[in-house]
């Protein structure tokens, strides 16, 4: 079985003081018993010292930190972006590209998701690239469609890279996000099916049975449990209910005990 991951995205939220008392509950818990499950939290920029201090540490080896994108240039005259090299100061072993906010508002599409995710891949960093589709073409029947052409870039793009393993995918519809309505665990399944799917036929049997596809649109620890049973469902990416770390462990409890 794959190692459970969880993953809270904590979007443009969080100050130095609110994030403190974050970490002071979440580390208030037994971290100990979730140690099957990979654990990534992702701030914003400016608060990575401030995780990088708290929060990771050896005997908290199943947590990791994360960010909510990277640039796709290695360095120089680019203003206002944070390059890998940068973000890798910080001690962060994952980057969220692609999330359905940035394709909306920052014009990212499927080819600069792509080259992104090589990058952080070239450099030794796990990209957990999402793809999802929107309620209009759900309705229209073109989950599957727009959910392959986003994930074909992104294999395309990396599928030569030694580390493939490193690549988690994220389906989160965008419907879902932020909304309350959250995908049934019938119909994640089903799209995540698919995803493993295209994974097997285009990379090596192994290869893609080792890559973990997550799921994010609303996740809440009264319907976790259920989605992350389902047998392609490997973990989840929380919005919303990341930021109370009482809710987060509970979801993060529920991946430690998924079947
Ligand atoms: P949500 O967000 O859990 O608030 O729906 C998920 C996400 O955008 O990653």
């Amino acid at each position: 079985m794959r190692r459970s991951l969880v993953v809270a995205n904590w979007k443009m939220h969080g100050s130095l003081n609110d994030n403190n008392h974050w970490i002071k509950n979440f580390k208030s818990s037994d971290l100990k018993q979730l140690t099957n499950t990979d654990i990534v939290i992702c701030p914003s920029y400016p608060y990575l010292a401030q995780l990088q201090q708290s929060l990771l540490g050896q005997q908290n080896s199943h947590i990791f930190l994360g960010t909510q994108d990277v640039s796709s240039f290695a360095n120089g005259a680019y203003t206002g972006q944070v390059s890998l090299s940068m973000i890798k100061d910080f001690s962060v072993n994952y980057v969220i590209l692609g999330h359905s906010e940035r394709r909306a508002l920052c014009f990212e599409d499927d080819k600069l998701v792509a080259d992104k995710a090589k990058a952080v891949m070239a450099g030794g960093l796990n990209p957990i690239v999402c793809l999802g589709e929107t309620l209009e073409e759900r309705e229209t029947n073109k989950t599957h469609q727009v959910i392959k052409r986003q994930l074909q870039a992104v294999l395309d793009s990396v599928k030569s890279e030694d580390n493939l393993s490193n690549l988690v995918i994220a389906y989160e519809p965008v419907w879902a996000i932020g909304t309350g309505l959250n995908a049934t665990a019938e119909q994640a399944q089903e799209v995540h099916r698919t995803i493993r799917e295209q994974l097997t036929s285009v990379l090596s049997a192994e290869l893609a049975a080792n890559i973990r596809v997550i799921y994010g649109g609303s996740v809440k620890p009264n319907n976790a449990q259920e989605l992350f049973n389902q047998p392609d469902i490997d973990g989840g990416l929380i919005g919303g209910a990341s930021l109370d770390a009482g809710l987060f462990l509970e979801i993060c409890t529920a991946a430690t005990g998924r079947k």
